[in-house]
């Protein structure tokens, strides 16, 4: 089936505007909701969040007082998608059980999407960024049966897996090389812009949420982690903002923006199972159809170009939510060692990182190190979800995974 969100007519702007009553969404069900439905949500929140910051940005950098306020007046909408959709999360979970599922987010995500770009540059951008994700979720989760005294499993549902992945201690890395190559605008294939602009939306949300709830805890562990993790988060928002061409226009930006606001809603509606879920999706993709149509004309008008000059004809495959779990041990087994250096990826652990390590640690083990030290003291083991068998990397696999059996 094709969709081409350009020759839809959409929900026109000027009815667009919600009451109270509209935005008060009901929240899905803790207990009984599908995890990808909450993988869903989150997702499409980061979408909102940064199509609003991209809005104000826009505004900021603007001089036509005509356009500044039809930005604030889209800026607007988005902000009330934003509520829409972030209040779909349940009220019950803790900020750190919304953190293991932002991880999970991150992990089968990128996941995906590594798997679907066409692209080998960017492909490997995905693939490294992935196993970092992976090993977050891991620290996380044995801080959550520390402090919480639950299992991480009841969270991810068994679809995706609990165990190291590049540990998070050597993801400190020196910010100039986090810097990636962009792709070209002018030849990158439509698919690898959505790619890039939904990653970045991710990533910068979870750096968003680390930064505003870890010092809400009081545990000193768990104030450290998110500490570092959140500078993780950080270096992930730039190594995947860079792959996004700096060359294009704010209105080629937008455009870009708003194309894959429809891209995403359209790819989750096709896949949703809770159908009030699903229908919060569907308005949206109809109120994006009018978003776009607004950057369109914006698009020809003051850039001079043609839409299908830079867009698909039809909207590409959706994206889904599904488990990758050999798709990552693979990648777990071939790229685990791997860092950066400049623009491109090493084995070997240059000056530039051994110095960026030195700096940031300090000569102590970061939490990141101490969480999985003190949950096997207390515990007497560490929390693993190893659906697949052991861990496919011999010096990563589980101390005392026999016994636990
Ligand atoms: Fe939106
Ligand atoms: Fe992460
Ligand atoms: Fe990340
Ligand atoms: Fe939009």
């Amino acid at each position: 089936m094709t969709f081409n969100p350009l020759a839809e007519k959409g929900i026109p702007l000027d009815r667009q505007i919600r009451n109270w009553r509209e935005l008060d969404v009901e929240p899905i069900d803790p207990d009984a909701a599908d995890p990808y439905t909450r993988c869903r949500i989150i997702v499409l929140n980061g979408i909102e969040v940064e199509a609003v910051l991209f809005g104000h940005m826009f505004g900021r950098t603007c001089t036509d007082p005509e356009i500044r306020r039809e930005l604030a007046y889209v800026r607007y909408i988005e902000a009330q998608q934003q509520k829409a959709v972030n209040w779909l999360l349940p009220g019950i979970p803790s900020a750190l059980e919304t953190t293991i599922a932002y991880e999970q987010v991150a992990v089968d995500l990128t996941a995906w999407i590594a798997r679907m770009e066409p692209d080998p540059y960017l492909k490997q951008a995905y693939e490294f960024g992935v196993l970092e994700d992976f090993d977050h979720l891991y620290r996380y989760a044995n801080l959550f049966e520390m402090i919480e005294r639950r299992k991480a499993e009841k969270v991810v549902d068994g679809l995706t897996e609990v165990m190291p992945g590049r540990p998070t201690k050597a993801e400190h890395r020196h910010p100039y090389d986090n810097v990636r190559e962009p792709y070209d605008r002018n030849t990158a294939a439509p698919l690898s812009k959505l790619h890039a602009l939904t990653v970045m939306a991710a990533e910068q949300q979870t750096m968003n949420f680390y930064m505003n709830v870890g010092p809400q805890y009081m545990e000193p562990i768990a104030r450290q982690l998110y500490q570092e993790i959140g500078m993780i988060e950080q270096e992930h928002v730039t190594h995947y903002e860079s792959l996004v061409d700096q060359g294009e226009s704010m209105w080629e930006k937008l455009l870009n923006h708003e194309y894959n606001e429809c891209y995403m809603y359209y790819s989750f509606m096709t896949q949703e199972t809770d159908p009030k879920v699903k229908a919060v999706w569907e308005l949206h993709l109809n109120m994006e159809i009018g978003h776009l149509q607004q950057a369109a004309d914006w698009f020809r008008r003051h850039d001079g170009r043609d839409p299908a000059e830079v867009l698909a004809p039809e909207l590409p495959q959706p994206v889904r939510f599904e488990p990758n779990k050999e798709y990552l041990r693979h990648l777990l087994a071939t790229q685990m060692d791997l860092t950066t250096l400049g623009e491109g990826y090493v084995t070997e652990m240059h000056e530039r990182f051994e110095q960026m390590q030195a700096q940031v640690h300090g000569g102590e083990e970061p939490a990141s190190e101490r969480v999985i030290d003190e949950h096997r003291e207390r515990f007497g083991y560490e929390y693993r979800l190893e659906t697949e068998g052991p861990h496919p990397v011999d010096w990563l696999r589980d101390p005392g995974g026999e016994e636990k059996k």
